[in-house]
């Protein structure tokens, strides 16, 4: 069985801190790539969107009021959504004190300031595409940014996965970019996989909707680039969930407290 067959090849997991160590620090901020770095967590996972003035940031809603202090700093701007503020706005935000009064003042980054810091810190990103929707052309501006930090630069390509909800925005990653691994968020019919394998080289679904067949036919598909299809699922939060998706095979477990998970690993 895949249980069998991943416990005794010791297969490894690779565990990603979900908008960085998100359950010690505030979602999708610079303290929540550095809470990962100072528990040894090397993959960060966030989310990218854009400004009203066209400027790409982290943020996981794609509204400011849920983790910010916006309502206060703006009160007469519902419903406060990122495409209707400019950076400069943005900037003048708390990101941090909803989460705790230790995280004050903490600001919402640009993905260059992200960017940057995962670097710093030796770290990986998994990086989603946010509504994309919402934003068009999103996808060739992240790459551009991407690249001009260096992050697609041959060395640096094992480091970055590009993710998004949108097959479209997957495929256009995958389209401008034949070099970036990509990934699927969801959980597609068997039937389908070898669609998204033409663009795809992970499929990340929830763990609520994932069992170790369905996994096993995922890893049975060669994806984009010629090796099989991996799986990253989110969001674990708890050592037994942990411990059944790592039994499962997947190939990567997305989650707010990756101390947790990892060390659930240890038991797999
Ligand atoms: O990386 C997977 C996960 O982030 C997808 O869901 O809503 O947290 O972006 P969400
Ligand atoms: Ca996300």
């Amino acid at each position: 069985t895949a249980q069998a067959a991943a416990g005794a090849s010791h297969h490894h997991t690779v565990t990603v801190a979900h908008r960085g160590a998100s359950a010690y620090a505030p979602e999708n901020t610079l303290a929540a790539v550095d809470a990962a770095d100072d528990l040894g967590i090397d993959w960060v996972e966030n989310d990218v969107q854009r400004t009203r003035d066209g400027e790409l940031i982290i943020m996981h809603d794609t509204t400011l009021n849920r983790t910010t202090d916006v309502e206060e700093v703006f009160p007469d701007r519902a419903p406060w959504k990122i495409s209707d503020f400019t950076l400069d706005e943005i900037e003048k935000l708390d990101a941090g004190s909803w989460f705790g009064s230790k995280f004050a003042g903490e600001p919402v980054p640009t993905l260059e300031e992200y960017l940057d810091r995962v670097s710093d810190n030796h770290q990986k990103l998994l990086m989603e595409i946010k509504a994309p929707e919402l934003y068009p052309g999103i996808e060739r501006q992240a790459l551009r940014e991407l690249r001009r930090e260096g992050w697609l630069d041959r060395k640096h390509l094992r480091r970055l996965i590009v993710q998004s909800f949108s097959a479209d925005s997957v495929q256009a990653v995958h389209k401008l970019r034949r070099d970036v691994k990509t990934g699927f968020l969801g959980t597609p019919p068997v039937a389908d996989l070898p669609r998204y394998a033409e663009f795809a080289d992970q499929i990340n679904p929830s763990h609520t909707t994932i069992d170790a067949a369905y996994v096993e036919e995922i890893q049975a598909v060669r994806g984009a680039h010629g090796r099989p299809l991996e799986v990253y699922t989110w969001t674990v939060n708890d050592a037994p969930n942990a411990v059944k998706v790592a039994r499962m095979g997947v190939d990567g477990i997305i989650t707010n407290k990756p101390d947790v998970v990892r060390e659930a690993l240890d038991d797999v």
